[in-house]
């Protein structure tokens, strides 16, 4: 065991400290001067797939003047020749770079190996464990178009069942005050209706579930965790966010997509040009909350965690 800080959840995050990781965010939207970190590379393990996460920390670190090597997938890496997961973080970790962001997959153990291995960490998004930077980066930007966040009603559409976002919002929303609830196909639904000691509504359909919210947040259907597959054509028809059932969301509202994006299915391509659409936005603020989060935790992780 180690002393090293660990980023693996909210749950332990303050109010205070979580504001304060918000308004350093937004005060490095808006000033020029880059902080420089004179300290060892960070080092980026990513186990599965993205896209957002790992460019948008990789640039955080960029910004930072912080050098990242990244290990992206088993392509080329000692993977294919049968290193475990676990070999291969401990290896990365013996290098000593200033800080481990990892994603994996819910079979990883990240807890215990964040633990073990002496080097701060940051769980950058864990099975369906917890994505804890999306969570933070989509209510920094809820933050900044509504203002504030206390109280926002915020109705999660989909395929929550295998959402590590939702996870992470329903950690956050306790710490925050902010509403929550569900709207999908029963399905998708129950495993996390009862979660962390919430009593999450579910909205039987569409309208109800958009007539209520103040932000809605459409969650790409997972069908590679999928045995059953949906007919995406249905699930447009039913939950899918267009023209059409946009009109019972309040002109005020936001619509936000952690991406990557099913186009026709949870969202169809035009919602991109409405302007209560901010998906694009998010992915800014996630730069800029991922940059404040590293250079927190780096100097004083005590003031965070
Ligand atoms: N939102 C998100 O985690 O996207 P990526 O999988 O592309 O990182």
């Amino acid at each position: 065991m180690s002393n090293s800080p660990v980023f693996l959840d909210l749950k332990k995050l303050s109010e205070k400290s979580i504001l304060r990781l918000f308004d350093v965010a937004q005060e490095i939207e808006h000033r020029n001067s880059l902080e420089l970190l004179k300290l060892p590379p960070a080092a980026l393990v990513f186990f599965e797939p993205s896209t957002r996460t790992r460019l948008s920390f990789e640039m955080a670190c960029g910004r930072l003047g912080l050098a990242s090597v990244v290990l992206s997938g088993k392509s080329g890496t000692s993977l294919e020749k049968g290193e475990s997961f676990e070999d291969t973080v401990l290896n990365v970790a013996a290098m000593k770079p200033s800080i481990m962001i990892v994603r994996a997959k819910d079979e990883i153990q990240m807890d215990r190996l964040a633990s073990k291995v002496g080097v701060p960490w940051i769980n950058a998004g864990w099975g369906k464990v917890g994505h804890p930077t999306q969570a933070l980066l989509d209510a920094l930007t809820i933050r900044k178009f509504r203002g504030h966040l206390a109280k926002e009603r915020v109705l999660f559409v989909g395929d929550v069942q295998h959402s590590r976002v939702v996870s992470s919002h329903l950690e956050l929303a306790k710490i925050l005050g902010y509403e929550i609830s569900f709207c999908g196909p029963k399905e998708f639904l129950f495993e996390k209706q009862s979660a962390q000691g919430l009593d999450i509504n579910a909205f039987e359909n569409l309208q109800a579930g958009l007539e209520w919210a103040t932000v809605v947040i459409a969650l790409r259907v997972q069908t590679e965790r999928h045995e059953h597959h949906q007919d995406p054509i249905k699930y447009h028809a039913q939950w899918g966010l267009n023209s059409k059932t946009l009109q019972f969301l309040s002109p005020e509202a936001l619509i936000l997509h952690p991406g990557p994006v099913n186009h026709g299915v949870e969202i169809d391509s035009q919602v991109f040009y409405d302007p209560r659409c901010r998906v694009f936005q998010q992915v800014t603020q996630g730069v800029f909350l991922r940059q404040a989060l590293i250079s927190l935790f780096l100097k004083n992780p005590e003031d965070l965690l």
